[in-house]
């Protein structure tokens, strides 16, 4: 059985980004593998955010998976802050990485930009990033396109760690689905949907109301050609409609892009296939997040279980560097 692991950031409510670069192929996975997935509150902590915001995106974004699919008794789902162990491991791994390959991190560029004081957890970010996915003796790691750099940076990490100190760690593998991996804002195409960076009518997140995504569809960017083709770098919005669509429906985007006459009607099936297709994930969300204790005793056996593997690799790490 092939092991298999993901996480993301407490922000809240989920994203069709997250849903459909990620989440989706999580569901998916736990039907098959031994599956890890987990939310990465300690990751959060690299950008200031308030406390009580930390604490409630946490619960959300736990209801947010379960409701998504993820079941409790077919995988392993936890909070990151729970199980010591990531934050035992990271600093091992910081021994291992260089400074200049953590600067050279996209996502460090990015996030770091523009701000009085950068905070040097933001540079090490994907050091902890690493140690979550090594502790687990992990194969594939599902994400979306934007994680593709961490994903090489730990490779790096476990090949470098294990040819100096004897092999310790399973070199894992990204796994990127073939449409959704790259979910663009739909007010500003040639972003990526996210939940920090984007205008509110740019992002669908996967609780909205049916009217609001409704909306947000509507007032879409497409472009003044009135062509239907799929082609990122020429027709970046109606292609990202086309994407979208294809993703909720499993239909391919280039047939898709055949079937219709105007911006209108691709408009307006994409509309009905996204409300069709996040409405189950919705109603069982307000379920879940009236059920607290419930929550709170599946994300406590998630990292009880966690622990006890992540503790025979850290053991089996700290061994091999020469620590008593
Ligand atoms: P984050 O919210 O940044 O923790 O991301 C959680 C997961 O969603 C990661 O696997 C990301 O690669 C994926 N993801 C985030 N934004 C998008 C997007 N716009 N399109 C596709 N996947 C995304
Ligand atoms: N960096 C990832 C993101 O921003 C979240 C993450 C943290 C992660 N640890 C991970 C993803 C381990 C996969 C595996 O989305």
């Amino acid at each position: 059985m092939a092991k298999v692991l993901s996480a993301i950031q407490p922000s809240g409510d989920l994203h069709l980004g997250n849903y459909l670069g990620a989440v989706r192929q999580w569901v998916t996975s736990q039907e098959e593998n031994d599956s890890y997935f987990f939310i990465v509150d300690l990751h959060a902590l690299t950008l200031d955010i308030a406390p009580e915001t930390l604490r409630s995106n946490t619960v959300k974004t736990a209801a947010s998976l379960l409701a998504s699919g993820l079941d409790p008794t077919k995988c392993t789902l936890f909070v990151q802050s729970h199980v010591p162990q990531h934050t035992g491991l990271t600093w091992l791994l910081e021994c291992t990485a260089s400074y200049g390959e953590l600067l050279r991190m996209t996502q460090f560029k990015d996030k770091g930009k523009g701000q009085d004081s950068v905070r040097s957890g933001l540079l090490t970010y994907p050091v902890l990033m690493a140690a979550d996915i090594l502790l687990y003796d992990i194969n594939f790691v599902p994400v979306g396109d934007d994680q593709k750099q961490h994903l090489e940076l730990t490779r790096n990490l476990a090949i470098r760690f294990n040819n100096r100190y004897g092999d310790t760690f399973v070199i894992p593998e990204a796994k990127v689905p073939e449409v959704g991996a790259r979910i663009m804002d739909l007010q500003n195409p040639t972003n990526k949907m996210s939940k920090s960076t984007a205008t509110p009518l740019g992002t669908i997140g996967v609780m909205d109301d049916p009217s609001d995504i409704e909306k947000k569809i509507k007032k879409a960017v497409t472009d003044s050609s009135m062509l239907i083709t799929y082609d990122r770098e020429n027709h970046p919005g109606v292609t990202n409609l086309l994407e979208i669509l294809s993703a909720v429906t499993d239909m391919n985007p280039l047939q898709l892009a055949e079937k219709f006459a105007n911006y209108g009607e691709l408009k307006k099936a994409t509309t009905e296939a996204v409300i069709e297709a996040l409405r189950p994930i919705r109603n069982r969300y307000y379920e879940i997040l009236e059920e607290k204790d419930t929550l709170r005793d599946i994300l406590k056996e998630g990292s009880e279980k966690a622990s006890s593997v992540a503790e025979v690799t850290l053991a089996k790490a700290r061994s091999a560097m020469g620590l008593l």
